[in-house]
């Protein structure tokens, strides 16, 4: 094993987290499993960018529609010069249609560990809102972090689009949930994005796109575990496979070897049975009640849920 595969850590992961370990344990686990936050280096972020322009790939475009067709009225609920602290952005591009909606935003703080914000996006929401304060943040966002002390009195609204609570299994959203309360503060405002339950058919499509780029999307990530720990998995041998699981009301996408064989990742050897997955990613779909539900029972009021049938926006006020 050669000391640069084991060193190079991913410009996207903090400081003690290790892609090498995780890949490891979860390789060696019964049932495999590696989790979906790998998806994102350099390749699987422009990879997911085009799934968000796919025909198949409803949530992006449905969200986006949701938020231009109710940005006055999602506007409304915010307190004058509040702060927007949105959880998780690489793009500006939603929580920009809300801010153009809210003349009274104060400051915009988007969080996200990668601190790879489209700097450009963020320069061109200045020059497009000059009254705005913008203060990227570099942290965790599921971990604790502090408001910048200039901003700390201002009421806080928060900003959780693209259903990647959906990532989360259910009592894990529901811990986040009560998180994202802590950080808030009682009475904050949340607009958070979950995409919704609907027939299979439609699900199935919109992780199995015709183009090919989700299987790309998801093959990607052993390509990653080849390229940054000297791993020696034959992509060829690996097949995409995406379906809906009911019983657990959830996406569910797989790396499937079509044969039996063995990897190598730094010096550890894995075993694939023909036909055995690993499990890359779970995307849990909610209907409008049993999110309310699930925030209900994590300290949030719902307040109000705009919706086009497909996906939908929740307004939750912190208790
Ligand atoms: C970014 C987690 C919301 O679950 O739909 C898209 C990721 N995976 N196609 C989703 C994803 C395959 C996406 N989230």
């Amino acid at each position: 094993m050669s000391v640069r595969s084991v060193f190079r850590a991913s410009h996207s992961l903090p400081k003690g987290d290790s892609f090498a370990a995780d890949v490891i344990a979860g390789l060696g686990a019964e049932p495999k499993s590696v989790p979906p936050k790998y998806f994102y280096d350099l390749a699987g972020s422009a990879l997911f960018e085009r799934i968000t322009l796919l025909p198949e790939y409803y949530p992006t475009r449905c969200e986006i529609g949701i938020l231009q067709d109710n940005a006055p009225a999602i506007a409304s609920m915010f307190p004058p010069g509040c702060a927007l602290i949105e959880f998780g952005s690489g793009s500006s591009r939603k929580a920009r249609i809300l801010l153009s909606a809210a003349a009274t935003v104060e400051a915009y703080v988007p969080v996200d560990i990668s601190g790879d914000f489209l700097q450009q996006d963020l320069a061109q929401l200045k020059r497009d809102l000059p009254h705005l304060t913008v203060h990227p943040l570099v942290e965790d966002f599921t971990k604790p972090f502090a408001i910048p002390g200039d901003l700390a009195g201002l009421p806080r609204v928060g900003f959780f689009p693209g259903s990647t609570i959906g990532n989360f299994e259910p009592h894990e959203a529901a811990r986040f949930l009560r998180h994202i309360g802590a950080v808030l503060g009682p009475g904050s405002l949340l607009v958070v994005g979950i995409d919704l339950v609907k027939d299979e058919a439609t699900l199935n499509r919109a992780y199995n796109d015709a183009e090919g780029v989700t299987a790309k999307f998801n093959l990607n990530l052993l390509a990653r575990i080849n390229r940054e720990l000297g791993a020696d998995f034959d992509i060829a041998a690996f097949e995409h496979r995406a379906f809906f699981n009911r019983a657990f009301s959830r996406i569910e996408m797989h790396l499937l070897s079509t044969r039996r064989q063995q990897v190598h990742i730094n010096g550890v050897a894995i075993d694939f049975r023909a036909g055995e997955t690993i499990h890359t990613e779970n995307s849990y779909k909610y209907t409008i009640d049993s999110f309310r539900a699930l925030a209900r029972g994590s300290g949030w009021s719902p307040v109000e849920v705009f919706t086009d049938g497909m996906f939908s926006v929740h307004a939750l006020r912190a208790e």
